[in-house]
C-alpha cells in the first residue's frame, strides 16, 4: 500500500487536498472563517489559483513525460534506483533554491511582481492564501517543472517525500493556525526554536514578509523570500528573523483589483484607478531637485529611495518590482527636517545638499539604474 503510493506521481496531488482539508478545518474551527474579512474577490483569486495551478503541474508532469521519453528515452527511470537518502535531498533542495529566486525575481522585478502581486494583495492570512498568484506566474513557476524531471527520472518516492515536507511548511507558514506562537511562550524551548528557524520557514518568518512595511519593527516584505528553508535567505542575506506577528498585511496601496485581473493579467486589466496591473499604468519619477521640508512626529518613517511614490519623499510600496527597497528611520520627536527627494544623498534620509551638484536628468535616472 505505502510502496504504491509512493510510486504514484499523483500522490503529492491528494496530499495537497488532504492538507488543504484538515488546515481548513483547523481555521474553521479557530473562528478564522467567521471573523474574516475577506471579499468574494479574495475567495476566488485563492481557489482560481489552486485551480490554475493544479492543471499547471498536470502538464507539466504529463508534459515532461511525454517528450524526455521522445528525446531522452534511455533517461526515463534512469535514476530510479538512487538511494531516497540521496534523492530527497537534492530533490528538496533543487526545488527550494528555484523557488527563492522566481519568489524574489517576482519581487525584484516588475513583469514577475504583477503575476505575484495577487499573493500580497491579501490582508488577512489564511491556508488558501498561498495559492493567490496568477496563472502565468503559475505556469512559469519552476517546483512544477523540476518535479516534473525528478519524477521522469524515476525518483517518484523521492519528489512525494519532498512535495509531503515542503508543502507543510508552506500550508504552516501562511495558515492562521500559528503553531510556533505557542512554543515561543515555553522559554525552556527558545534554544530548539532557535536552531529550526535558522533551517525551516516558520510562520513568524513568513509573515514579517507579508506585512504591509517594515514601518512596524516586525515586517520585511523586501526579504524572507524563502519557501521551505530559510538557508537561502540567510546565504543571500535577505533573512529578518522575528518572533512577532504583524498586525497590518498586505500592499502599502491596495486598489482592490478584481479576481480576474488578479488571475489573469495581462489578459484581463484592472479598472482601478491608478493600479499597477490598470491599462496604460506607469510607473513615474516623483523624485526632484529639491530636498523637501517636512514636520515629522516621533516614530518610524520609511523614506523611499525609488523615486516612484506618489506619497514622495516617504515610500508607499511603488518600489514593488524593482531592487529599490525603502529605508526606515525613527525620529526620538517631533522636529522640522529637510528629507532627501533628489535620491542622491549620502546622508539618507536627509538632505546633503548633493542635488545642488545634479541636473534634473540625472536626478530622474535614479530609478533606471
Ligand atoms: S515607494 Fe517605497 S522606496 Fe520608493
Amino acid at each position: 500500500m505505502l510502496s504504491d503510493l509512493l510510486n504514484n506521481p499523483n500522490t503529492g496531488k491528494y496530499f495537497v487536498l488532504l492538507t488543504i482539508l484538515i488546515f481548513g478545518a483547523m481555521e474553521t474551527y479557530g473562528g478564522h472563517y467567521k471573523n474574516t474579512t475577506r471579499t468574494k474577490d479574495d475567495w476566488l483569486v485563492e481557489w482560481g489559483g489552486f485551480v490554475v495551478l493544479s492543471i499547471s503541474s498536470f502538464l507539466a508532469l504529463y508534459g515532461v513525460i511525454a517528450v524526455g521519453k521522445l528525446l531522452l528515452p534511455t533517461s526515463f527511470n534512469s535514476f530510479s534506483n538512487l538511494s531516497l537518502w540521496l534523492a530527497v535531498p537534492v530533490y528538496m533542495l533543487a526545488d527550494d533554491l528555484a523557488q527563492y529566486w522566481y519568489h524574489r525575481s517576482a519581487h525584484e522585478y516588475d513583469f514577475l511582481w504583477k503575476h505575484h502581486r495577487p499573493h500580497h494583495a491579501a490582508e488577512e492570512m489564511g491556508i488558501m492564501v498561498s495559492f493567490r498568484n496568477s496563472f502565468l506566474y503559475y505556469l512559469f513557476i519552476p517546483n512544477v517543472w523540476i518535479a516534473a524531471v525528478f519524477t521522469f527520472l524515476g525518483m517518484i518516492p523521492a519528489t512525494i517525500i519532498g512535495l509531503f515536507v515542503k508543502q507543510l511548511v508552506v500550508f504552516t507558514s501562511h495558515s492562521t493556525v500559528r503553531w510556533d506562537e505557542y512554543i515561543y511562550k515555553i522559554k525552556a524551548l527558545s534554544p530548539v526554536m532557535w536552531v529550526i528557524e535558522r533551517i525551516f520557514v516558520t510562520p513568524a518568518f513568513h509573515y514579517a514578509h507579508h506585512g504591509k512595511s517594515k514601518a512596524d519593527g516586525i515586517s520585511d516584505p523586501n526579504g524572507n523570500f524563502g519557501n521551505a528553508f530559510t538557508i537561502w535567505d540567510q546565504v543571500f542575506g535577505t533573512a529578518t528573523f522575528t518572533r512577532q506577528f504583524p498586525t497590518e498585511l498586505g500592499l502599502q496601496t491596495n486598489p482592490k483589483d478584481s479576481w480576474s485581473a488578479h488571475l489573469f493579467y495581462p489578459f484581463i486589466k484592472s479598472d482601478k484607478a491608478g493600479s499597477e496591473i490598470a491599462k496604460g499604468f506607469k510607473r513615474a519619477s516623483t523624485a526632484t531637485l529639491e530636498a523637501m521640508t517636512v514636520e515629522l512626529e516621533a516614530g518610524t518613517h520609511l523614506w523611499c529611495q525609488c523615486g516612484f511614490s506618489k506619497n514622495a519623499p516617504f515610500c508607499d510600496g511603488a518600489h514593488h518590482g524593482t531592487k529599490i527597497k525603502p529605508i526606515a528611520f525613527e525620529m526620538k520627536k517631533k522636529r522640522t527636517v529637510k528629507i532627501c527627494n533628489c535620491k542622491h544623498t549620502k546622508t539618507g534620509p536627509f538632505c546633503d545638499n548633493t542635488h545642488l551638484e545634479l541636473d534634473a536628468a540625472s536626478v530622474l535616472r535614479i530609478n533606471q539604474e
